[in-house]
């Protein structure tokens, strides 16, 4: 059956959405201008949630409300703080959200990044929960709230909120009383009901998140534990089987929608003709020749399990002598909240192990570990996929990963293996990984030397699952399923009969030929 794509998820939106207006708020901008030579430029940050929405957002116009922080964003906007982007050719507006540096260290900095990441992540970090960064995001939220009503006025619109940022935007919106469809995906794990106990302000951020129409979460796993956090938290009328939650008159649908990529684009660029200028490169940087190359691609952060895969490294070296000298592990790593005191540790702990284990086993012409700790462009990276032997994904706990998906789409030749932990979502896809425990050095080490030994016809046999499932499952798919979701909540003024009796989402999809 024919795949969602953009064109079909754009015909979508055309014919469903016709006549509302679409807002997605995310705390990351999808584009930031900034001072670079003595002139503007304009980049994309490094975002799986942004380059997730970006497609989605080129194909169904709208408005994108963010936080803008590039250094060179406020020279770029208008007098509504509006700019059409992208630069190159304009598809949607984006409409920035200024914050003090107060503000952005309490709310995000503060308490998005070191309070709700490390509780929802589990990753052996200790939540902080401040009561004036808890103030502050309440405050952002409620900045954010003031930015899409101003957008929205009366119209009926469907607003789609991003992430972690704005756990209690859905509920100031709802009691603000506009004529909204609010839904929110939440790109990051949801913990169990015993982690979430700890959370001080309980009742609140889960009132907040009940302003939602919908919610959703990348795995059946994460919805069932948000389900059961409510149950035993606060005060609702709680449908385990059917996912639904009513508090005060309202209901909110909790349902699992695995966030993809954009699998053609990515899969189109790495077989161009433009790759071969960055192939050399990295040739040439890294001396590859007569050696295997293992990769790993990351935001600098604690959850990824960055140490962890250099341990397996050092494993390999020790246990088996004759890969010493023939492979070389590439680790870019971008920097990221790095005036976080757990990112300045995890930075330092990586820049000690990586030194450790290439004064352990280098020689004056083979260093087993090249750390890399910089933004690279896309091309960059995928050429540096299609180099790979293997990459490797060791995230202690991961709602999704989509580098692991982005190795795969590189990979036209249908050659190259994964190790994927079994703690990040994709997992669940992508079976034919080779999944590991990253908390178990040896279980890493095998892996690594299983994906040196694979032979051609099995690694061949194993990516064209992963691309299949890839490509099945993409970013159209994971926005056409959510948006048809959506598109079946009721406005609170509804004057538009017809639209109540649709059933969009299995029709919209019937009638488009996609998969559902
Ligand atoms: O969903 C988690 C997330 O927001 C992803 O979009 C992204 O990979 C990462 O965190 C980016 O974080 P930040 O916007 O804080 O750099």
């Amino acid at each position: 059956m024919k795949v969602w794509t953009r064109d079909v998820l754009s015909e979508f939106v055309r014919t469903k959405l016709d006549g509302y207006r679409l807002i997605v708020v995310s705390n990351r901008e999808p584009f930031q201008h900034r001072r670079a030579n003595g002139h503007i430029e304009c980049i994309q940050p490094a975002s799986g949630m942004a380059s997730a929405l970006d497609p989605v957002m080129r194909a169904s116009g709208g408005l994108w409300i963010a936080h803008g922080n590039g250094d060179a964003d406020r020279q770029s906007v208008d007098q509504f703080d509006h700019v059409q982007v992208p630069p190159e050719n304009p598809e949607y507006t984006l409409r920035r959200v200024w914050l003090s540096k107060e503000e952005e260290e309490g709310y995000y900095l503060g308490f998005a990044n070191q309070g709700l990441w490390p509780l929802c992540h589990v990753a052996f970090t200790r939540p902080l929960f401040d009561p004036d960064h808890w103030r502050t995001y309440r405050r952002v939220n409620e900045r954010f709230a003031e930015a899409v009503m101003q957008e929205a006025g009366s119209d009926p619109t469907f607003v789609f909120i991003q992430d972690y940022h704005f756990a209690l935007l859905p509920r100031m919106l709802r009691e603000a009383g506009s004529n909204l469809v609010i839904a929110q995906f939440w790109h990051i794990p949801w913990p169990n009901r015993e982690v979430f106990s700890a959370f001080p302000w309980r009742e609140e951020i889960l009132h907040g998140l009940l302003g939602n129409d919908l919610l959703g979460f990348h795995l059946p796993q994460h919805c069932q534990n948000f389900v059961e956090t409510v149950d035993c938290s606060v005060e609702a009328r709680v449908d385990r089987a059917g996912s639904e939650i009513c508090r005060g008159g309202h209901c909110t649908l909790v349902r699992p929608f695995p966030i993809g990529i954009d699998f053609d684009e990515h899969s189109d660029l790495a077989e161009s003709e433009s790759m071969s200028v960055h192939i050399r490169r990295w040739n040439q940087e890294l001396s590859l020749k007569g050696k295997s190359l293992g990769i790993g691609i990351d935001r600098l952060d604690y959850t990824k399990g960055i140490p962890e895969r250099f341990r397996f490294l050092d494993r390999l070296l020790e246990r088996y002598p004759a890969y010493r000298g023939k492979i070389v592990f590439v680790q870019i790593a971008v920097p990221s909240r790095s005036t976080l005191p757990a990112y300045r540790q995890i930075e330092l702990e990586v820049d000690a192990l990586a030194a450790q284990i290439n004064l352990r086993w280098g020689t004056p012409s083979w260093r087993p570990i090249v750390l890399l700790k910089r933004h690279y462009t896309q091309p960059e990276m995928i050429a540096l996929h299609r180099l790979a032997h293997f990459c490797v994904v060791s995230s202690l706990h991961d709602g999704m990963n989509l580098v692991a998906k982005e190795f795969a789409a590189s990979r036209f030749d249908e050659d190259g293996v994964l190790v994927l932990s079994k703690f990040a979502g994709a997992a669940r896809e992508l079976k034919d990984a080779i999944q590991i425990n990253p908390f178990s050095i040896e279980e890493g080490a095998e892996a690594y030397r299983a994906a040196l030994q694979m032979d051609r016809a099995e690694r061949g046999r194993r990516m064209r699952k992963m691309r299949e499932a890839i490509d099945q499952d993409n970013v159209y798919r994971w926005a056409g399923k959510f948006l048809s979701q959506m598109a079946r909540i009721e406005f609170p003024d509804s004057n538009d009969p017809d639209r109540r009796e649709f059933d969009f989402s299995l029709t919209a999809e019937k009638a488009l030929g996609v998969a559902v």
